[in-house]
């Protein structure tokens, strides 16, 4: 718009954003090192069922989005071990959850079983995904005392038994190509037995995890899996559950077991704090690693079990709140890792037959916000095989693509930051692995080379926001800057905005996740 030559140079409103650009937030990286990362990633539960039906060509398309550096570059995946034995005494009722497991109910392997699941952990594979875990819901029907896989509550005496079907399992993949298996969870969410089948679950009560732990670390280590670290025990909620059993049940269980723990009471950042002084109260000040597991289904950003619920909402206004979870996990709990949920499920409705918006619109009263990619759940009957994608797959993107394992995270102080704006920092590792041939022998090496400081902005304020970010350490300049707005999804900032007296000036956009690169 051009404005007429009498009108003010300067109105109020333009002096007002002149202002705000002065008084820009500095921002400086505390140089303290925190944890070294692992990983970001999502699980392959249960939509593997559902695309093993799909055209060979969207399976291979959708491995490559979640897996390659085209696409999310997860350094994560979780396979499900499935607890069905063919012949239950009762099966999940969830269309497309019930998971084949290698064990019949008559006591026989049978490695031909859940071809489907097994089809996305060797793609997961063959992309070198570095962190595989296996993780079980519930032992398979023909451990269970009750000959399902789901409704029971592990006995002791059945705690060596499953503790040897887990590493015949671990022994086969590990010999079967699955080489970067890492971790093994062998319960989830051990409080809720799912007596209604809705789902595979076992409970296992607080004082049987510790002896099952034991147990499987002892069977590991006599076997060809003993590589394999245990993860546990996935309880569902921080503050109502962990907090009062880990002095039960994961701290007895002294052999090296590393925390993985879900958010489904979604603690508010006091909550969390306790949690995390409780564990290094209990451990002298020296707790084991933690991995945050499992999220998902959260309407909105708040505290308490209320905030799960039913809606589907793709835009940035979710993604922002588990980007908030993952600030929240890796800044309070010194998180290792940070797992979503599910990679992908069902919408909520069909695009083909309910219009468009089905899948590109908030839903209310419907669907749940539980994957990174959706589907139509009748695809059989609409031939509708499309991938439907969410600014939370971006989301992980911007977490996996540029915290690459090994990278040491440091604080970006919240005091420095406006409201609404929070921000994760890691530099990556200085020595690199190097194949090659040395002196008088050939393998491998370390070369060092120049750090990479990536910080990831969340801004989710409603309108731009001004940051001046010092270089950090002694980073030369900025090398990328990449953005997922509503608008966009991972994209670069191009021309880089300048650098002034050792500082980035950046503008974070309304409702945005935005990494800076530092060489
Ligand atoms: C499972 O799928 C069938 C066929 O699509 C449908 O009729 C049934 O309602 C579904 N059941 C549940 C529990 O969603
Ligand atoms: C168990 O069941 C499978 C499938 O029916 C069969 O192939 C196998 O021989 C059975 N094994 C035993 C020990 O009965
Ligand atoms: C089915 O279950 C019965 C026990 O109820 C068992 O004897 C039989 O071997 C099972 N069959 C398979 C294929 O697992
Ligand atoms: C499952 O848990 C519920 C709720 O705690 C309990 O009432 C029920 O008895 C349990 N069922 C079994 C089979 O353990
Ligand atoms: C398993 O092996 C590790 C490494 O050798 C050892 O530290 C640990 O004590 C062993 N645990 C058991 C239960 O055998
Ligand atoms: C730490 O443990 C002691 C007892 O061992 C207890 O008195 C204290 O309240 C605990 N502090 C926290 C922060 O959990
Ligand atoms: C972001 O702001 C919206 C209101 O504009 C709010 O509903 C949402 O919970 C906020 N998200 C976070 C992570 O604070
Ligand atoms: C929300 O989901 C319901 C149930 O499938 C559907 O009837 C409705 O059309 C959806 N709303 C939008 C905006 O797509
Ligand atoms: C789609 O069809 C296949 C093959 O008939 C079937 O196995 C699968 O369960 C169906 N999926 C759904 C969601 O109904």
């Amino acid at each position: 718009m051009r404005y007429p030559l009498n009108r003010p140079v300067a109105t109020l409103p333009v002096l007002a954003t002149l202002l705000a650009r002065c008084y820009a937030s500095t921002v400086t990286i505390d140089p303290q090192p925190k944890q070294t990362l692992t990983s970001f990633g999502a699980s392959g539960a249960w939509w593997p069922n559902d695309l093993v039906h799909f055209p060979q060509s969207t399976q291979v398309a959708l491995g490559n989005f979640l897996f390659s550096k085209d696409g999310l570059w997860l350094s994560s995946y979780r396979y499900n071990m499935g607890g069905d034995g063919g012949n239950d005494t009762q099966q999940v009722t969830a269309n497309g959850s019930r998971v084949e497991s290698f064990l019949l109910r008559n006591g026989t392997y049978d490695w031909n079983r859940d071809q489907a699941g097994i089809s996305f952990l060797k793609m997961a594979q063959q992309y070198a995904v570095p962190y595989i875990t296996f993780f079980i819901n519930a032992a398979p029907s023909a451990i269970a005392v009750n000959g399902a896989a789901c409704g029971w509550s592990l006995t002791a005496d059945r705690i060596q038994p499953f503790a040897n079907y887990i590493v015949t399992v671990l022994s086969y993949w590990l010999s079967h190509g699955i080489t970067d298996l890492k971790y093994i969870s062998p319960m989830n969410e051990p409080d809720n037995n799912r007596s209604d089948c809705g789902q595979e679950g076992m409970a296992v009560v607080p004082s049987l995890r510790a002896p099952m732990f034991q147990a499987l670390r002892k069977a590991l280590n006599a076997s060809s899996a003993s590589r394999v670290d245990i993860i546990g025990d996935e309880t569902s909620r921080v503050v109502t559950q962990a907090l009062p059993e880990d002095p039960v049940d994961l701290l007895m269980s002294s052999d090296g077991y590393i925390i993985a723990i879900h958010n489904y009471d979604y603690p508010d950042d006091a909550g969390l704090a306790t949690y995390y002084a409780s564990i290094q109260n209990l451990t002298g000040g020296h707790p084991p690693p933690v991995k945050f597991t499992e999220t998902c289904c959260s309407t909105t950003f708040g505290s308490g079990p209320s905030v799960f619920g039913e809606q589907y909402d793709p835009t940035m206004t979710n993604a922002l709140i588990v980007a908030r979870y993952a600030w929240q996990f890796l800044t309070i709990v010194q998180a290792e890792s940070f797992d979503w949920w599910t990679a992908a499920t069902t919408l909520p409705c069909s695009p083909k037959i309910d219009g468009l918006q089905c899948a590109t619109q908030i839903n209310n009263t419907a669907g749940y916000n539980s994957g990174l990619v959706y589907y139509d759940p009748n695809y059989n009957q609409t031939r509708d095989f499309n991938i439907y994608y969410t600014k939370r797959a971006f989301m992980m993107k911007h977490f996996a693509y540029f915290h690459r394992p090994g990278s040491v995270r440091y604080d970006v102080p919240q005091q420095q930051l406006p409201a609404g704006v929070h921000a994760i920092a890691s530099k990556t590792s200085t020595s690199q692995m190097s194949g090659g041939w040395g002196w008088g022998n050939w393998g491998w090496g370390t070369k060092s080379v120049a750090p990479t400081w990536s910080v990831l902005f969340m801004n989710n304020q409603t309108r731009p926001v001004d940051i001046t970010l010092e270089i950090p350490g002694k980073a030369a300049g900025l090398t990328r800057l990449v953005q997922t707005t509503n608008e966009q999804d991972f994209e670069d900032v191009s021309p880089l905005p300048p650098l002034s007296r050792g500082s980035a000036m950046l503008q974070l956009p309304a409702s945005s996740l935005v990494t800076a690169l530092f060489v």
